[in-house]
C-alpha cells in the first residue's frame, strides 16, 4: 500500500461574472488530472510557475478544499469520502509550512503558547511540565534556545521564525508535511539551513514531505522525486536528478535555463 495515492484530482473553480454571484461563465482548472504515487519517507518537490496550480493541489491534499473530482487516498483511506468530523481528525496527519513565517504565526502569542495550542490538537489535555518538556524538545529538534519560550515572533530573525512555524507544524505530530514556498523569503545562507533542517527531520522522524517551490535549484537540493506541473497538470515526473539532468518536456527545459545560477558539478 502506498503512503499517499492522488487519482485523477481536478480542482475547477468556476468564476462568475458580474455582481452577486451571477451566471457562472468560465472555469479555472488550477488542477486538472493530477495522479501521483508518493511513498513513506519520500520527499516530493512540486515545481512549476507562478499560478499553476501548486498551492491548489497542496490544499486539495490537505481537503481544505475540495476536489471536484478524483480522490485522495491516504493509507488505504480515501479522503474525500469520509465524513467532516474525521476528515478534521486526519487532517492532523498533514501539516502546513508556508512562505512568509511572519504572517503564519500570530503576533501576540508567545512561541510557548503557539507551540502548546499546536501540542492540544492532538493531546487536548496536554498541561504543565509534560506540555512544557514537549515544548522544550520542539524547539530543541528545529535548532532553537529553548531559553526563547516567552518570546514573541517579532523577536526573532526571519530563519528563526521558520524555525518556529516548523517546530509548530510537527507539533501534532504529523506524517506528511507540505511545504508551500518554505525558503523561498529567506536570505541564501539561512536557505540552506532550513533546508538541511527539513532533511534531518525526514531521516529522524521518518516524515513525508511534499516540497513546493519555483525554483528548481532548491528542489534538487532535497528532493528524491520531482513532479513539475504546468497549467494544472504534472507534465513531468521522475527522479531528481534525472528530471534536472535530462528534462524531456520542453516546459521543465525552459524551467531549467530560468535558473539564474545553476552549479555545475563536474
Ligand atoms: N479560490 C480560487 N478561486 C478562483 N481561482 C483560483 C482560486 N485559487 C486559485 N485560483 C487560480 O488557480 C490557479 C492556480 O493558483 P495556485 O495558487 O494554485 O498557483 P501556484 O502554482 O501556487 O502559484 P504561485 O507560485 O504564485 O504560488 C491560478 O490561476 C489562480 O488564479
Ligand atoms: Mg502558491
Amino acid at each position: 500500500m502506498s503512503f499517499l495515492e492522488l487519482q485523477d484530482i481536478k480542482t475547477h473553480f468556476p468564476v462568475h461574472k458580474g455582481m452577486f454571484g451571477g451566471k457562472v461563465t468560465e472555469v479555472v482548472k488550477a488542477v486538472d488530472g493530477v495522479s501521483m504515487t508518493i511513498n513513506q519517507g519520500e520527499i516530493l518537490g512540486l515545481v512549476g510557475e507562478s499560478g499553476c496550480g501548486k498551492s491548489t493541489l497542496s490544499r486539495t491534499i490537505m481537503q481544505l478544499i475540495p476536489a471536484t473530482s478524483g480522490a485522495v487516498v491516504l493509507e488505504g483511506q480515501n479522503l474525500s469520502a469520509l465524513p467532516q468530523y474525521e476528515v478534521r481528525r486526519r487532517r492532523l496527519d498533514f501539516q502546513m509550512i508556508f512562505q512568509d513565517p511572519y504572517a503564519s504565526l500570530n503576533p501576540r502569542m508567545t512561541v510557548h503558547s503557539t507551540l502548546a495550542e499546536a501540542i492540544r490538537q492532538r493531546h487536548k489535555d496536554a498541561k504543565g511540565k509534560v506540555l512544557d518538556q514537549r515544548i522544550a524538545e520542539l524547539m530543541e529538534r528545529v535548532g532553537l534556545d529553548q531559553r526563547f519560550m516567552k518570546k514573541y515572533p517579532h523577536e526573532f530573525s526571519g530563519g528563526q521564525r521558520q524555525r518556529i512555524a516548523i517546530a509548530r507544524a510537527l507539533a501534532p505530530e504529523p506524517k506528511l508535511i507540505l511545504a508551500d514556498e518554505p525558503v523561498s523569503a529567506l536570505d541564501v545562507s539561512i536557505q540552506s539551513q532550513i533546508l538541511n533542517l527539513l532533511l534531518e527531520l525526514r531521516k529522524d522522524l521518518g516524515l513525508t514531505m511534499i516540497f513546493i517551490s519555483h525554483d528548481l535549484s532548491v528542489v534538487r537540493y532535497l528532493a528524491d522525486n520531482i513532479a513539475v506541473m504546468n497549467q494544472g497538470k504534472i507534465v513531468e515526473y521522475g527522479e531528481a536528478e534525472e528530471v534536472f539532468n535530462n528534462a524531456q518536456h520542453s516546459y521543465t527545459q525552459k524551467l531549467l535555463e530560468a535558473i539564474p545560477r545553476i552549479q555545475h558539478s563536474a
